[in-house]
């Protein structure tokens, strides 16, 4: 019986693979938080529309391993990878031709859980930038896992040139805490804060138009000015961005008119003209 071989590959080419990889992208911008729960897959994913509505190539990876719901927010979790004769990984192409990377495209079911330790999903990440046909492209948006760990080290390590990071809070003390992290980590890798978007802001009642502040009251224009970051925008809380994940289908392209896609389509004009005008890379 013959022995079949594995082939390892060593750390430092991988590193090099996924450097020459990601190169290629002009704009490389993370959404993070530190928090979970907050909105940043709801956000990466809009922003990945947004900024493809404005004639822009983008490629989206959902880097949260254990949480992966991008494919959710883009209505294509029904989708899955496949490799080409090289062996690499192809993007799936979502709406507006985005490139989508997410594993849990990768997995034989959605709710398979992915039971790895710290040090494995680091590898997997940097595993994936380096097999991963990304080919050419304006932008890469990286939908961040919650936290400062594995996955945020190796990316901020990894990822050659970010051009910044937005981050993602909503209106009370505890988040902005937690979001206060986010931000002294990307400081501490030397990652360019692009700005703050504030998640979940208010909510105006669809029957008396009366605002609930049901997230809290707290003005991210504090943690704004304390971190030197712009207050990019605010997006209020909208049951109708649930219904459309329910129905599989991605919000700002069925939801123009509404005062969360206002908002967000705000927001991207803001980034476009930051990174493409004002950013040094
Ligand atoms: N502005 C909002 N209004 C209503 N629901 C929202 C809003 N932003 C996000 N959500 C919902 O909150 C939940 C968490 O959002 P998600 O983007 O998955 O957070 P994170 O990626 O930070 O963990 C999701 O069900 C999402 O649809
Ligand atoms: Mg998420």
């Amino acid at each position: 019986m013959s022995e079949k071989k594995i082939r390892f590959q060593p750390i430092d080419s991988l590193l090099n693979e996924a450097r020459n990889k990601l190169s290629r992208f002009k704009y490389k911008i993370l959404v993070m938080s530190g928090k979970g729960g907050v909105g940043k897959s709801f956000i990466s994913s809009m922003l990945a529309l947004g900024i493809a509505m404005h004639g822009r190539s983008v490629s989206l990876l959902d880097a949260d391993v254990y949480g992966s719901s991008i494919p959710i927010f883009l209505g294509i979790q029904n989708y899955r990878h496949y490799a080409n004769e090289e062996g690499e990984i192809l993007p799936v192409d979502g709406p507006l031709n985005i490139k989508v990377v997410a594993f849990n495209l990768m997995l034989s079911s959605p709710d398979t859980p992915i039971a790895w330790r710290g040090p494995l999903v680091g590898k997997a990440i940097m595993e994936l930038a380096a097999k991963v046909a990304w080919g050419e492209g304006d932008y890469l948006v990286v939908d961040m896992p919650p936290g400062t760990g594995d996955v945020a080290l190796t990316i901020a390590q990894v990822f050659p040139s970010i051009t910044g990071a937005i981050l993602v809070t909503s209106p009370n003390a505890l988040t902005e805490t937690i979001v206060a992290k986010a931000a002294n980590f990307a400081a501490s890798m030397g990652i360019k804060l692009l700005g703050v978007i504030e998640n979940m802001s208010y909510f105006k009642c669809p029957h008396c138009g009366k605002t609930t502040n049901i997230m809290g009251k707290w003005s991210s224009e504090y943690f704004s000015k304390k971190y030197k970051v712009d207050l990019l925008g605010r997006i209020p809380l909208d049951p109708t961005i649930n219904e459309a994940l329910d129905k599989g289908e991605p919000y700002i392209l069925y939801n123009r008119e509404a005062e969360a896609s206002k908002a967000v389509l705000e927001i991207v004009d803001k980034v476009i003209n930051l990174v493409e005008h004002t950013s040094n890379q």
